[in-house]
């Protein structure tokens, strides 16, 4: 199977978004990447289900939808209509006395509306903290940078945790794609796939570059088996 590339706009040129997610589109992108910001669960604030509704009518690719905020159950809704195609969430939102409840509850609401499902795993997190939901996932997000901002340095201390949770799931006899986001680049890319990722979440090294259809490009050959 191939490596899927998605590109993350929050390094994309807002004002210019539609083109912006034409070139990626055109260049061979396999989904979009939004990444959902409330300046509660991150020190950032980014954009909601008015923008991806908006984004929905501009492609035909998967929104996958990266819930960076304290309740995510509280606007799962919005989300959901605003035609995401994979949501995803992190644990780490949630008090320890309720993380199980309020992840099952979200989990069983986007099985219902056939989403795709995945969580994030932040840096500081064991991976073993997604293991009770592996059999409702259909992937999970290594969080390479803490969340919050582009353009930061890949923490390569949390690529170990892709092989351990390959590990977990193939002895559960399940199936479950890594997807890895936070400082990805052409210099970073070879390194993540050779850690078993399945998906590579790119945003600054694609957006901020002179020639993002040549990143693309670029990053698919590197990453392509020979
Ligand atoms: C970080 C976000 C990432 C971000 C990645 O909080 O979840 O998706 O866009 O940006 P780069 O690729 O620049 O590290
Ligand atoms: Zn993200």
């Amino acid at each position: 199977m191939s490596v899927l590339i998605a590109p993350s706009i929050l390094s994309a040129d807002f004002a210019r978004l539609a083109e912006e997610i034409a070139m990626v589109e055109g260049a061979g992108a396999d989904l979009i990447h939004l990444d959902v910001m409330d300046a509660h669960f991150v020190p950032n604030l980014t954009f909601g289900p008015m923008i991806i509704r908006a984004i929905r009518s501009l492609t035909e690719l998967p929104l996958n939808t990266h819930l960076m905020i304290t309740d995510p159950d509280t606007h799962l809704d919005a989300f959901m209509e605003a035609g995401a195609t994979a949501i995803g969430f992190h644990l780490e939102a949630f008090h320890e006395e309720e993380r199980a409840r309020r992840a099952s509850a979200i989990l069983e609401r986007l099985e219902q509306a056939g989403l795709e499902r995945f969580i994030a795993v932040n840096p500081d997190t064991p991976v073993d903290w997604v293991y009770p939901y592996l059999d409702r996932l259909d992937s999970v997000l290594i969080m390479t940078v803490h969340p919050g901002f582009g353009a930061q340095t890949l923490i390569a201390d949390c690529l170990e945790k892709i092989p351990r949770l390959k590990r977990e799931a193939e002895r559960r006899g399940l199936s479950v794609a890594v997807g890895v986001d936070g400082g990805v680049n052409l210099d970073t890319a070879k390194e993540v796939v050779a850690a078993g990722a399945d998906m590579l979440v790119a945003g600054s090294a694609v957006f901020h570059a002179p020639d993002p259809p040549a990143v693309i490009h670029t990053l698919r050959a590197a990453v392509s088996p020979v």
